[in-house]
């Protein structure tokens, strides 16, 4: 099934209050706990807690699995994943891929932003595509810079897996543009905060 149909098949599920309530809290109600960290509605107003708001179903599935099995490096989200149901993490995914993310605007380098403008472009917008804006590569577009940052770190120092070769996209933009490349991609994330007309595609 394509992902437009799956959405329209969720929009028809949604119109129909039984099935929610014959399948325990719903996912808002679940999702409600996320709250506090991720916002009301998955946009985190920051700096250490991601945006999941758009995240795609699978992404954010894998995530949550990930967590759960200690195979994704977590300060808190192996705990907290831990205590859903498949069933309770699918409804939250698609819960979240229906909020609209609310691009919050950062405090960037402007000079290192268009750097990492041209990196992005060359090395990063094949899996992250419409410059990093939610898809199957997770958010990148406005995503928190200190988020950013310590997750870049994981990377780069093994503490997270590599997704499928992202590690030579990062070696060739850094051999490109040196130790500058990784803040430069970062203020380039950060720089974005208008939700343009290429902006979220699960509304
Ligand atoms: C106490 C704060 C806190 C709460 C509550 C919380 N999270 Fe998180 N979440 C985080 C942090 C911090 C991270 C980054 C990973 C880490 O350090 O654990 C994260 C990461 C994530 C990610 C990965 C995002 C990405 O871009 O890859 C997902 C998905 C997620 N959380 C979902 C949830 C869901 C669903 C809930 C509610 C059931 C929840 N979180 C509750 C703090 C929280
Ligand atoms: C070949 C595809 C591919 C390329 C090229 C790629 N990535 Fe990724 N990236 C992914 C996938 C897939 C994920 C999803 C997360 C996972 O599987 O752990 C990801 C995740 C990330 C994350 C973590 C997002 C989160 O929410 O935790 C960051 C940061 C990131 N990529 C940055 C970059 C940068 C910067 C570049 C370019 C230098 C790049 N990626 C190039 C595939 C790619």
């Amino acid at each position: 099934m394509t992902k437009n149909i799956r959405y329209l098949l969720l929009g028809v599920l949604v119109l129909l209050p039984g099935a929610a309530i014959a399948a325990g809290p719903s996912a808002q109600a679940l999702a409600f706990t996320c709250a506090g960290c991720h916002g009301t509605d998955g946009s985190s107003v920051g700096p250490s807690s991601p945006s999941i708001a758009g995240m795609d179903p699978d992404v954010f599935i894998d995530a949550m699995n990930g967590y759960r099995a200690d195979q994704r490096n977590s300060t808190i989200m192996n705990r907290i994943a831990r205590g859903y149901s498949d069933d309770q993490i699918e409804g939250m995914a698609w819960f979240f891929a229906r909020q609209r993310l609310d691009l919050k605007s950062q405090p960037h380098d402007a000079a290192l932003a268009t750097k990492g403008a041209k990196l992005h472009e060359k090395h990063c917008e094949k899996c992250h595509e419409e410059g990093g804006r939610p898809g199957d590569a997770g958010t990148l577009a406005g995503q928190w810079m200190p988020y950013l940052e310590y997750t870049m770190a994981d990377f780069l120092t093994g503490k997270r897996d590599w997704p499928r070769k992202m590690e030579r996209k990062v070696d060739a933009a850094t051999a490109e543009q040196g130790e500058q490349a990784i803040p430069a991609l970062i203020h380039y994330y950060g720089s974005q905060h208008r939700p343009d007309d290429r902006g979220n595609q699960h509304d």
